[in-house]
C-alpha cells in the first residue's frame, strides 16, 4: 500500500437509497417564514441535507434490519429484552437494564428516584433535557466543566474534563448529603462534542467515592468519546474501543442512554445500573411511565436492532469513519477561515456564531439567525446551540445566558457522502462571505419548557447599519426593506 493511503474510508457499501429534493430559494424563504425562523419547525420534505441532529437519524445496517424480523413482541419476558440485556452487559458492563423509549425517559425515571427538592447536581456542562429533568425533580444544576470548554478557540484535547477544584468547591459549599450524584457526560454535546479523558474520570471517580457520591454517566456518545481517548490519550492507542468504553463505564455507577446516537438506531434508550435496590425501584417506575420492565416503551424489534447496533458501534473501522467524516467537514471549514469550535467535535461541526456574525448582539439570537440563513442559502438544516437552547432559570425566570453561541451541524451516522459534506461547506462559506447582511431575530413565541424546539421568531426589520462597513451599509440602504440584502 502506498504511504499516501488515506486514514479512513466508509467500511460499508450502500444497499438502499432515499431521494433528496430541494426547494428553490423563494420556496425555502416561504418555508422558513412558516417555520417561524426555527429550523426545528421546518418540514423535513423542505430540507435538502439534514444536519439538525444525529439523534435517531442514523442508517441501520442490513444486520439491524434483519434483526427487526426476529423481534419477539411478547408483552412480558420478551426474548428480545434478554438479547438487549446481554449486549448492554457485554459492552457497557452495567448489571441491570431498564429499557426506555429514548434517553429523556431514562433521565426522568432516574431524576425522580434519586433527587429530592433542594439537591444540587454538579456536572460537566448541562444538557437540555437532562437539566430539565433534574430541575423538575427539585434540583439545581451546577456546571463544573473546565473553563477551556467555554472558549471555542482553545484546542485542549479533552474539553469535556471536570475541573476538580470546582467540583470540590461545590461539595464543600453544599455538603455531600445534598448531592445525590455527579452527572458525567461523555463527548459533551453542548460545548461541541468534546471528550473527557480517562485520567480525569479516574480522578472524579476517586473523589466521588471518598465522598460517598454516585456518578451517573450520560453514555449517549460514550463510544465517540472512547475513540478520542484511543487517539489522543497516552497509553490507549493499543486498546480496543470496547475496552475503553468498558473502562469508562466501570468508573461510574449507572447510566442513562439515548441509543438514537452511538447505538445506531432510530428510537430507543435505557437506564442501566449496578445497584440492585435502585434497579428494583427503576423497574417499578418504568411500568408507570413507559411500559413493562422488559420492553420499556419499545417494540421487541426495536430492542433487537439496538442489541445489534450496540455491538456494531464499537467497531474501530466504523467509529473511525464516523468521526473521520465529521473531521472532513470541519477541516474544509477551517481551511476556509470559518470560525468553528476547536478541536473539531465527534458528532458535528459547531460554528462559532459570536465570531461568525459578530455584528449581532446576544439579544437578537445570533446563532438562531445564522442557522436560518444557512437553510435559506442551501436547504441545509442546522440548529442553534446558544442562548435559545440555554432557556431560563425556572426559579427566577431569568435567561440562563450562554457563553457559547453556536450553530451545530450534526452529522447523522452512515447517511451522507463526502460530496454532501462539500455542499455543506460551500454553503457555509457562501453565507460567511455575506455575513454582514444577516439581521437578528426577535422571539415571538416562547414555550415554557425546552423552548428551542418550538419557539418562533421574526426577523428584525433593519440591518444594524451602524455596525456595517461603509460599503456594506450602501448595499443595505440600496435595497432597504428586504431582510437579506446581499447582492445576488
Ligand atoms: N443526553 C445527551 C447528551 C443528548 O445529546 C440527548 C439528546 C439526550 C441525553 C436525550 O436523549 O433525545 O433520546 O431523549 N440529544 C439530541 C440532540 C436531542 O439533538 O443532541 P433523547
Amino acid at each position: 500500500m502506498s504511504a499516501r493511503k488515506r486514514p479512513w474510508a466508509e467500511p460499508f457499501k450502500i444497499k438502499v437509497v432515499e431521494s433528496l429534493s430541494m426547494l428553490d430559494r423563494p420556496g425555502r424563504a416561504a418555508a422558513l417564514e412558516q417555520a417561524g425562523f426555527n429550523t426545528f419547525l421546518l418540514r423535513s420534505d423542505d430540507v435538502y441535507i439534514d444536519l439538525l441532529t444525529d439523534s435517531g437519524t442514523n442508517a441501520m445496517s442490513d444486520r439491524q434490519w434483519a434483526a427487526l424480523m426476529i423481534g419477539d413482541e411478547a408483552y412480558a419476558g420478551s426474548r428480545s429484552f434478554f438479547h438487549l440485556q446481554d449486549a448492554v452487559r457485554e459492552i457497557y458492563g452495567y448489571k441491570h437494564l431498564i429499557p426506555t423509549h429514548q434517553g429523556r425517559a431514562a433521565e426522568h425515571i432516574l431524576s425522580q428516584l434519586l433527587i429530592k427538592p433542594g439537591d444540587i447536581i454538579p456536572g460537566n456542562m448541562y444538557f437540555t433535557t437532562t437539566r430539565l429533568h433534574q430541575e423538575l425533580a427539585g434540583a439545581s444544576f451546577v456546571d463544573v466543566i473546565i473553563d477551556e470548554a467555554n472558549d471555542p478557540q482553545n484546542e485542549h484535547p479533552f474539553k469535556g474534563n471536570v475541573d476538580l477544584d470546582k467540583l470540590q468547591a461545590v461539595i464543600d459549599n453544599f455538603g455531600a448529603h445534598r448531592i445525590p450524584y455527579i452527572c458525567i457526560a461523555t463527548a459533551v454535546n453542548m460545548c461541541g462534542g468534546q471528550p473527557l479523558s480517562l485520567q480525569n474520570l479516574k480522578a472524579v471517580s476517586a473523589l466521588a467515592r471518598r465522598q460517598g457520591i454516585r456518578i451517573v454517566h450520560d453514555a449517549t456518545r460514550c463510544v465517540e468519546n472512547a475513540y478520542m481517548i484511543h487517539n489522543n490519550e497516552p497509553g490507549y492507542a493499543d486498546r480496543s474501543i470496547a475496552e475503553i468504553v468498558r473502562e469508562i463505564c466501570d468508573l461510574t455507577d449507572m447510566c442513562t442512554m439515548s441509543s438514537k446516537k452511538d447505538n445506531l438506531v432510530n428510537i430507543g434508550g435505557f437506564l442501566a445500573a449496578n445497584d440492585d435496590e435502585f434497579a428494583e425501584q427503576a423497574r417499578n417506575m418504568v411500568v408507570v411511565y413507559e411500559g413493562l420492565h422488559t420492553y420499556g416503551g419499545l417494540a421487541g424489534r426495536d430492542m433487537e436492532a439496538m442489541a445489534v447496533g450496540i455491538r456494531e458501534c464499537v467497531d474501530l473501522e466504523h467509529i473511525k469513519a464516523r468521526v473521520g467524516q465529521v473531521y472532513y467537514l470541519g477541516r474544509l471549514l477551517e481551511e476556509a477561515g470559518i470560525p468553528i469550535v476547536k478541536p473539531i467535535g465527534t458528532h458535528g461541526v459547531f460554528l462559532d456564531a459570536k465570531r461568525f456574525v459578530g455584528h449581532l448582539s446576544p439579544e437578537v439570537f445570533p446563532a438562531q439567525a445564522l442557522a436560518a440563513e444557512i437553510y435559506l442559502d442551501s436547504g441545509v438544516r442546522t440548529m442553534e446551540r446558544g442562548i435559545v437552547s440555554a432557556g431560563r432559570d425556572p426559579k427566577s425566570g431569568r435567561n440562563y445566558g450562554s457563553e457559547l453561541e453556536l450553530v451545530r451541524m450534526t452529522i447523522p451516522r452512515r447517511v451522507y457522502t463526502q460530496a454532501h459534506m462539500d455542499v455543506v461547506a460551500e454553503s457555509v462559506i457562501e453565507v460567511y462571505d455575506h455575513r454582514r447582511w444577516i439581521t437578528g431575530l426577535e422571539m415571538t413565541f416562547e414555550p415554557k419548557f425546552l423552548r428551542f424546539f418550538q419557539a418562533r421568531f421574526r426577523p428584525l426589520a433593519t440591518t444594524p447599519v451602524a455596525q456595517l462597513t461603509s460599503t456594506d451599509a450602501q448595499g443595505a440602504t440600496a435595497s432597504s426593506g428586504a431582510r437579506h440584502r446581499r447582492p445576488t
